[in-house]
């Protein structure tokens, strides 16, 4: 037994030669199809280097379509650069990095610079910043967060750059953190702040109001999705340190680009060139198949389908909770036309989640929210609907899921912290499965 986990760990070697270049944190030495963005990038934050305050710029582009690597790739390049004797001017720059979807409000974001290496280190005045310690800035309020960061970036010349990535998961104070951002500029007479934002949302501009508008977009980049020949080159790039020699043929190299370049997603192209050889390793195989391939991208698939399900806001889980369960349960539909389609009706549903609501305390939003939720679980592929036409129930909407129920059913349960107790009445919660959750 103990021996057979060693064989299989000795026989995975066959496949994989560095798991770590196949990470999605690591940055590659080159971007392939990406030049031309990383000199865009580098060309509009290369003012730094004569003190001179950049234009903002607001980068969108869809899913793994390179914007976090190509920006850190630039960072990377121009902290270097700075730090080298070719910056004869001596520019101060400072690049802080964090992502959005864990600093969500403008508070966050300003603690998060002052707490960042890269401006409380000794290198600007040989001792901790301010008070020192990020422990003692918690609890700083927001405005004496705001002088201190003023403070540090005049006392010390700085260029900062400051990158806000998915800066559409800031969903209050965009606007005051855009105005906050500008007024440092007005007031500080030395050093200055500009911001690169980055999105896969585009809709996160409409949020803005006009004036931060234009503060965040003086510049603005769109990336385009790789095509199929991009991504085969991104994936070869990556094979040849990441797996051994001969184990991965160019018709699987083509098959698994060609299925990313649905989407032109960079990131979903390595994952299941990853999951691929992952399968391939566990069968103790030492090439990977096609079959392979195909067995990685349905879990690849659900995978993401349940990250996705557990982050939805909580409203959304509920209702996707209340259709898994429907589903699990067999709606109206079935019960008045004997037809076995998995079709929920709109209004059953949204009493199922009236009732969850009540059952987790929470208040049931309204008709047009609920209509609202349903579109996006729409737009994100975990439900399918359609016009039921002049039907049992004359023409609304039938809801219908697009995976397993028991699983979804399960993620969500576990996110909302459901109970096992089940509710009364006509719209009881079925605790079916419940025990595998
Ligand atoms: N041109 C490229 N060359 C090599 N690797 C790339 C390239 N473009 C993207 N990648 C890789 O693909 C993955 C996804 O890229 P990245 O994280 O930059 O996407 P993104 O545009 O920021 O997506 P999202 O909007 O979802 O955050 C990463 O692992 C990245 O290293
Ligand atoms: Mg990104």
């Amino acid at each position: 037994m103990i021996d057979d986990i060693f064989r299989a760990e000795l026989s995975g070697r066959k496949i994989f030669n560095d798991l770590t270049v196949l990470s999605p944190h690591y940055v590659p030495d080159t971007l392939p199809y990406r030049e031309k963005e990383v000199k865009e990038v580098t060309r509009a934050i290369a003012p730094v280097l004569r003190n001179e305050k950049p234009n903002n710029l607001f980068i969108y582009g869809k899913t793994g379509t390179g914007k976090t690597c190509a920006v850190k790739y630039v960072a990377m390049k121009m902290l270097d650069f700075a730090s080298g004797p070719e910056n004869q001017n001596g520019a101060v720059v400072r690049i802080i990095y964090m992502n959005n979807r864990v600093r969500n409000t403008m508070y966050q974001v300003l603690l998060r610079c002052m707490e960042d290496p890269a401006l409380n280190t000794s290198i600007l005045n040989d001792r901790p910043l301010g008070d020192g310690t990020a422990n003692k800035l918690v609890g700083t309020t927001p405005a004496g967060l705001y002088e201190k960061l003023q403070n540090v970036v005049q006392k010390n010349n700085i260029n900062l750059i400051i990158i806000l990535d998915e800066i559409d998961q800031i969903k209050k104070g965009l606007d005051d953190l855009m105005y906050m951002l500008t007024r440092i500029n007005d007031e500080i007479t030395s050093g200055h702040v500009s911001i690169i934002g980055i999105s896969n949302d585009m809709r996160v501009k409409k949020r803005l109001d006009p004036r931060s508008r234009s503060t965040l977009c003086e510049e603005e980049k769109v990336f385009r999705p790789y095509n199929a020949t991009e991504l085969n080159e991104i994936l070869q790039q990556r094979i040849s340190s990441g797996f051994n020699k001969g184990v991965i043929d160019d018709s699987i190299i083509s098959l698994i680009s060609g299925y990313a370049a649905q989407d032109g997603d960079a990131r979903y192209a390595l994952r299941l060139l990853q999951k691929s050889g992952e399968v391939a390793q566990n069968e103790g195989a030492d090439r990977v198949e096609v079959k392979d391939v195909e067995r990685a991208k349905t879990a690849v698939e659900e995978d993401i389908m349940f990250e996705a399900i557990s982050t939805l806001p909580e409203h959304q889980q509920i209702v996707i909770y209340s259709i898994a369960d429907l589903a699990l349960r067999g709606g109206a539909y079935r019960r008045l036309s004997g037809i076995p389609t998995g079709d929920l009706f709109t209004g059953e549903v949204y009493d199922a989640y009236e009732q969850n609501c009540k059952r987790l305390n929470r208040t049931p939003r309204t008709v047009r929210q609920f209509g609202d939720y349903l579109n996006e679980l729409e737009m994100m592929g975990s439900i399918t609907t359609r016009h039921s036409g002049k039907g049992i129930r004359g023409n609304t909407r039938l809801i219908r899921i697009s995976y397993p129920p028991e699983e979804i059913k399960c993620i969500a349960k576990r996110n909302l912290n459901l109970d096992a107790e089940s509710v009364s009445g006509s719209i009881a919660i079925s605790l079916a499965g419940a025990s595998s959750c």
